[in-house]
């Protein structure tokens, strides 16, 4: 049966520890002539209602280098849900490639796609969830923190937005101890945080919802923040930018963290509102390894999807 992610909540806390696994593997070996070649023939299509940097290039490239092709279409060419229906776009597409990967404003968009397709669909970020970019910060994470992971905490300053809510679950799946510290109004949605308490209570995860981001962020191995106000949001930028003031990470901040903290966040930035320069060009930050990690990640997770057997073959290999 076709596998879709749109949700972290897809994969099985083992699948997910086995995705992040794999995306270190083929890290290792990405300039290396490969018998991984193997999505010779298989094609992607892309679909992006929003912008996008290191989502777009990572999945293309990812497709590249196994061995595939990708396709990409701005919703100004489909318009999608206008010149025609989600689930007529779905029937066209599944005819003609093996995976698709869509960035909607919806949620909803996503999933119709999902439903309507016998080839796997991937959450190249919606409203809510963000799941690709958080297989990569765990990878971030687990090379930082090296023998202790997931024995670390990690403090996510700011909206409880769409990377917050996929964080939240992949955190608690895999049995780290995530805070989240967010104003009034701006808490990640309670069906997220009932979801992550309870992947957390069937392993060893933890999360803990907050105001304060000093109590957040206190003793923190990593702090995690993203944009005050999100790509559809941006008519409320001025309001949120002084609603989300006290929860800049800057230098008066990051001195509560433990002392060998790191500095993460999705990108892109908008420095000088939710990340000083200081912090995000200082020793602490790690934002452009978290970003190389997208490619890698994207190929675990497309191989994880197209190729499953491979993927398995892949990891095994490596145990021996
Ligand atoms: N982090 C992330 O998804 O970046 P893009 O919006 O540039 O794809
Ligand atoms: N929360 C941000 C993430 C961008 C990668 C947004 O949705 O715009």
């Amino acid at each position: 049966m076709k596998r879709d992610f749109i949700s972290i909540d897809n994969f099985t806390p083992e699948e997910l520890d086995q995705t992040v696994k794999l995306a270190a593997q083929l890290k290792k070996v990405r300039k290396t002539p490969l018998e991984l070649r193997p999505l010779v023939g298989r094609s992607m299509a892309m679909i992006f209602e929003k912008p996008s940097l290191r989502t777009r290039v990572t999945f293309e490239l990812a497709m590249v280098e196994l061995g595939g092709h990708a396709l990409e279409f701005q919703s100004v060419g489909i318009q999608i849900n206008e010149r025609e229906s989600v689930p007529d776009v779905a029937r066209n597409l599944e005819r003609w490639v093996d995976v698709v990967i869509a960035r909607v404003f919806k949620n909803k968009t996503v999933r119709m796609l999902a439903e309507n397709m016998r080839i796997p669909v991937i959450n190249a970020l919606c409203n809510i969830e963000h799941p690709c970019q958080a297989v990569a910060d765990i990878l971030t994470v687990a090379e930082l923190s090296k023998g202790r992971f997931p024995k670390v905490k990690l403090a996510y300053v700011g909206d409880g937005n769409n990377v917050c809510h996929s964080l939240l679950l992949i955190c608690a799946a895999l049995g780290l101890e995530m805070a989240v510290a967010s104003p009034e109004g701006y808490e990640p949605l309670p069906g997220f945080v009932k979801r992550a308490s309870e992947l957390g209570k069937a392993g060893d995860g933890s999360i803990t919802i907050m105001r304060d981001p000093v109590e957040a962020v206190k003793g923190a191995d990593f702090i995690y923040t993203d944009v005050w106000a999100s790509m559809g949001h941006e008519d409320e930028s001025e309001k949120r930018s002084k609603n989300f003031q006290p929860y800049q990470v800057n230098a008066d901040l990051v001195r509560h963290a433990s002392p060998n903290f790191h500095v993460l966040h999705c990108l892109p930035a908008h420095r000088g509102e939710e990340i000083t320069d200081e912090i995000i060009d200082g020793p602490h930050s790690k934002v452009f390894d978290q970003a190389e990690n997208r490619l890698h990640a994207q190929k675990a997770i497309i191989l994880k999807l197209l190729a499953p057997e491979i993927a398995e073959r892949q990891i095994k290999s490596n145990n021996k």
